[in-house]
């Protein structure tokens, strides 16, 4: 069936509802999902929401960390804006009743995380994502003009005119409704990351990063897809899901040990236990292959009742496997958690497409550069969704990415040759390939081999023969090719840099590579 509206937004997640909330005076309003509405990475936030309203605190302080932490490659305006307007936001969303934890004094309490020098994070325990979005759902309700879409998948932008000009759409894997377009005025992305591209991943299942997918397909520039932050305390019991166990445990005292009860984390950074993600993910698998044996993450030192009520999803998440989060040695290991690169934006989230604006975890506004600082994420949704919304209403206008932009050429019309005799890989494989040969440690040759085999099984998926695709079909196909962008983006950066770590190249290099690298597809390309 098709459809017409003046604004779609494609995702469900933080950006997606602030974007269409702030759409709501300007006209009909379709929001699109491709699962339950509150499946989102969104959903499952933990620690928190980082914003300058502590007593000690202040947006150059805010601005200072986060520039430090995206070791130099921040986009100085989209920091200063997220930083500026990050407080105001946030206050909004209190008015609109996100009930964040008090202190006993009543105020605001805020929590510390790495690689913050004060305490700035706003929380609702550590289920801040789930508060948030049942706030945000409660407003989005009152809307007038929206229609909410769910179990409904976008698997293509339409375009006219080199204008984006809505999307196609098949059901979910839940979906009933038949396929068919959706004709929009002006289309958003708010389709979230990419984790699922790894096997070892904190992400739900939706985060397939669908929107690059589809961006990149339409012609849109992706950036700094090679920079994917490794969170280092994911629970790491064989068989079990990886899920997240908040930094804010280790803001609250929670010690990283090794197998001999040693707290390692000192040995190989200053800032020990709080260094930021990138380096302590390192320093664990190091320590790991030093001792032949796990990495533990242990509160026992702290009140058992204080850690159960601060922290109870990691504490629920313990003892689903038999673990005692106040007790026991809790073995963690990293794995991917947030995607810093993706569809490059400007300031109000335009794209290189006119017509099609992308804001949160799909979209590239340089704010966190080569590592993301924690809890900025959520921040950085909440102001670029509210940023985009007001942008959607204006003249259209296509965006740049500020400081040095090289453009690289895709490889892909050169495998195309090879494509019939390659079968398509099973997903399993292709995200096993993604964490062995692009995860926390990269190297060249692996990279290289890794880039071969994605380029082929590209080339193998998009074959005109699989255009009526099963919900698993999509999902491979986003897989491959957001798989591919990273691998090839990590290829070609020889230095090392936040969260892109290559062996081969272990230091970073600012003669070289104080640049961003963005991907456009072309013609030949599939
Ligand atoms: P999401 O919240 O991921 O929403 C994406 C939406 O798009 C979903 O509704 C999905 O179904 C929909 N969608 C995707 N593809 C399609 C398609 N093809 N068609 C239709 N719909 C589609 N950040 C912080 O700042 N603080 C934290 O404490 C924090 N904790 C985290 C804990 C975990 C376990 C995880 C996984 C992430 C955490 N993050 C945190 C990161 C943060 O949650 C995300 O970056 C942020 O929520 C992304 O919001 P979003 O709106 O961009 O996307
Ligand atoms: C966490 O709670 O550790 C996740 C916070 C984030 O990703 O910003």
């Amino acid at each position: 069936m098709d459809r017409r509206t003046d604004f779609l937004v494609i995702g469900s997640g933080i950006a997606g509802l602030r974007a269409a909330i702030g759409l709501a005076d300007a006209g009909d309003v379709l929001l699109l999902t491709k699962a339950d509405p509150t499946e989102s990475n969104t959903g499952y936030a933990q620690g928190g929401i980082a914003a300058a309203l502590g007593a000690d605190d202040a947006p150059d302080l805010h601005y200072a960390d986060t520039m430090a932490a995206g070791d130099g490659l921040c986009v100085p305006d989209a920091v200063r804006v997220l930083v500026d307007d990050g407080p105001r936001y946030v206050d909004e969303l209190i008015g609109w009743g996100v009930r964040f934890d008090r202190d006993a004094q009543g105020g605001i309490a805020l929590a510390r995380e790495a690689a913050h020098t004060v305490r700035r994070v706003l929380h609702a325990t550590d289920a801040t994502g789930r508060e948030l979005a049942r706030a945000l759902w409660m407003k989005a309700l009152t809307v007038p003009r929206l229609t909410v879409l769910n179990h409904v998948r976008a698997v293509e932008l339409l375009l006219a005119d080199g204008h984006c000009a809505g999307a196609r759409y098949v059901p979910g894997a839940a979906g009933e409704l038949r396929a068919g377009d959706i004709r929009a005025g002006v289309t958003l992305l708010a389709t979230g990351g990419a984790g699922q591209v790894f096997s070892d991943t904190t992400n739900p299942a939706v985060a397939t990063s669908d929107g690059v997918c589809l961006a990149w397909k339409a012609g849109a520039r992706v950036a700094d897809m090679e920079f994917v932050q490794f969170h280092p305390t994911a629970l790491a019991v064989p068989g079990a899901p990886r899920v997240l166990l908040s930094e804010a445990l280790r803001g609250e005292g929670a010690r990283l040990l090794n197998a001999s009860g040693e707290a390692f984390m000192a040995r190989y950074e200053t800032e020990g236990d709080l260094a930021p993600r990138d380096r302590v993910s390192r320093a664990m698998l190091r320590e790991s292959r030093r001792t032949g044996q796990p990495v533990y993450l242990s509160l026992g030192h702290l009140d058992p009742a204080l850690v159960h009520a601060r922290f109870p999803t990691a504490s629920a998440s313990c003892r689903l496997v038999g673990l005692d989060l106040a007790r026991d040695l809790i073995p963690v290991g990293p794995a991917a958690h947030y995607m810093m690169g993706g569809v490059e934006t400007d300031l109000w989230g335009r794209t290189t497409v006119p017509g099609l604006f992308a804001a949160g975890e799909v979209a590239c506004t340089g704010v966190h550069g080569a590592n993301r600082l924690a809890s900025n994420s959520l921040l950085e949704g909440l102001v670029f969704g509210a940023r985009a919304a007001l942008a959607m209403t204006q003249p259209p206008a296509s965006g740049r990415m500020a400081g040095e932009v090289r453009e690289v050429d895709s490889t892909l019309a050169r495998a195309h040759g090879r494509a019939s005799s390659c079968a398509r890989p099973a997903e399993g494989a292709v995200r096993r390939r993604m964490w062995d040969a692009v995860g926390v440690e990269r190297h060249g040759d692996a990279l290289r081999e890794a880039v071969a085999a994605l380029t082929e099984w590209q080339a193998a998926i998009d074959a005109p023969a699989h255009a009526m695709r099963t919900p698993d079909e999509w999902r491979l196909l986003s897989l491959v090719t957001v798989g591919r962008l990273v691998a090839a983006a990590a290829l070609r950066r020889t230095e090392s840099r936040g969260g892109h770590y290559r062996g081969d190249f272990p230091a970073r290099d600012d003669v070289h590579w104080l640049a961003h690298i963005a991907e456009r597809k072309r013609d030949t390309d599939s």
